[in-house]
């Protein structure tokens, strides 16, 4: 529940990237011994994958405030199971780091989710091409290989996921993979950094073209995690619509470039400094156009955010999604607060609104769910954001981050909120009705 209207203020410091956490996760089972992970996000996400791997075989509990410790000495079990799987799909990348340390995996098909249909034909034909027999059946994927040999994969779309399932599975194959149009985004620097320190070889990551030489072995090690893009982003965002003065702390600049490049067009004061990055926002956002693309380009897990902003911007302003297909389901839950956004095929048009007022809204997504929150800080009157579950699955300690920089904002127990106050008042109604 958000009383919007506050002014944000002060700073605020962002959690460990949950989209590295969770690969880094995947990755520790490639050790031969414990790794610990510092700054992994506590959030519902990450207590996920911890399942993932417990159900695997593989020890992981967090230690002391943020350590994750990871071991995967003992006998672990090739098969990841689809109540887990369909929980979150990118318990997927366990899939590659499995296959070569057993030499098989069998994982369920994670099929698609609400943001689009999220295929993993990329993960698949590249695990072929380094040998794997791929066997598809009764909604389970079963990879096996006796041993893993060097390839070059050319991906059809840098994606993510598949670049990092790549990597996983090549660093004990034998001889060189190479990894052409793959993915950029930062968390694949940081997973290739992770399995370098434990004894990988991988170079070019953060390039359109990454070399993977084959070892023996790898082993467990400390390493920390590096903060959240899209976290700071968000705050960057919130400071923007609520026209505060923020410092978003552990916030790195370069890798928001093309964030805080949109930000400035908009008309935003932005500096950069050595512990971060501060918004100063005292006025109404300009209309700016945004294409969401692959790193460097503008993420697509804050294109919900930014739309939020538009939406009170002074002009027209165009956001063209082109990684997911569903992002828009967002349009219809923030244009019941007064916001004026039309789609067509992968376009929206934002007509900004002076103002816009608060309304019962609905999280489809987690990205849409935060965007849904920002919108609410500046509509007037009280914005209730059904479904936060969504939230929880990326953000660490969301509202209490924002509560302390100003906003009112505060969890209320579902059976309080106007939905299930509507909904007993219809049953009181047609209970007198007989
Ligand atoms: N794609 C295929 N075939 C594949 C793989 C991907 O067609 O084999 C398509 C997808 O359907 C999608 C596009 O390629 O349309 C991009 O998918 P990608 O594989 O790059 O994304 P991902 O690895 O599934 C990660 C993040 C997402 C983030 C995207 C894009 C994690 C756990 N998830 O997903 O994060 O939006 O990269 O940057 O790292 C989020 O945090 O809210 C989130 C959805």
């Amino acid at each position: 529940m958000i009383k919007g209207g506050n002014r944000l203020e002060g700073s605020v410091s962002v959690s460990g990237a949950k989209n590295s956490a969770l690969k880094l996760m995947a990755a520790a089972i490639l050790g031969d011994n414990k790794s610990i992970l510092q700054g992994v996000p506590k959030i519902r996400d990450v207590f996920t994958m911890i399942e993932v791997l417990n159900r695997l075989g593989i020890k992981a509990e967090f230690k002391k405030e943020d350590q994750l410790v990871i071991d995967p000495s003992g006998n672990i079990s090739c098969e990841a199971s689809y109540d887990l799987i369909s929980q979150m799909r990118a318990s997927i990348v366990v899939l590659g780091p499995l296959l070569a340390k057993l030499g098989e995996a069998r994982v369920a098909m994670p099929g698609g989710c609400n943001i689009g249909s999220r295929k993993i034909d990329l993960h698949l034909r590249g695990f072929e091409l380094l040998g794997a027999q791929i066997d598809m059946g009764q909604g389970y994927i079963q990879a096996k290989a006796d041993i893993l040999v060097g390839a070059t994969v050319t991906l059809a779309f840098p994606s993510v996921g598949a670049t990092e399932n790549l990597m996983m599975a090549a660093v004990k194959a034998k001889g060189i993979t190479v990894i052409e149009n793959a993915a950029r985004e930062p968390e694949i620097i940081d997973l290739a950094n992770f399995l370098n320190s434990m004894g990988a070889d991988i170079e070019g990551a953060g390039t359109s073209s990454i070399k993977v030489q084959g070892v023996a072995a790898l082993k467990g090690i400390k390493y920390q995690v590096i903060p959240d893009r899209i976290e700071a982003g968000t705050f960057l965002i919130a400071g923007a619509i609520s026209r505060g003065d923020i410092i978003v702390k552990n916030a790195c600049p370069e890798h928001l470039e093309m964030v805080l490049g949109k930000l400035r067009d908009s008309g935003f004061d932005i500096k950069e400094q050595d512990t971060g990055v501060r918004i100063i926002a005292d006025k109404r956002a300009k209309a700016v156009d945004i294409a969401t693309l692959p790193y460097p380009g503008f993420p697509t897990d804050l294109q919900a955010q930014m739309m939020a902003l538009l939406s009170l911007a002074d002009g027209t302003s165009v956001i063209t999604e082109n990684i997911f297909e569903n992002r828009f389901v967002f349009v219809s839950e923030i244009n019941k607060m007064g916001s004026n956004i039309r789609t067509q095929g992968q376009h929206a048009v934002i007509e900004g609104a002076e103002r816009i007022k608060g309304a019962c809204v609905r999280c489809p997504d987690l990205r849409a769910g935060a965007g849904l929150i920002l919108a609410g800080l500046a509509a007037k009157g009280t914005t209730e954001v059904e479904e936060i579950g969504h939230v929880e699955r990326g953000y660490e300690n969301f509202e209490q981050k924002l509560s302390r920089l100003g906003a009112d904002i505060q969890r209320v127990p579902e059976e309080m909120t106007e939905v299930a106050q509507s909904a007993s008042e219809c049953v009181g109604r047609s209970e007198k009705k007989g």
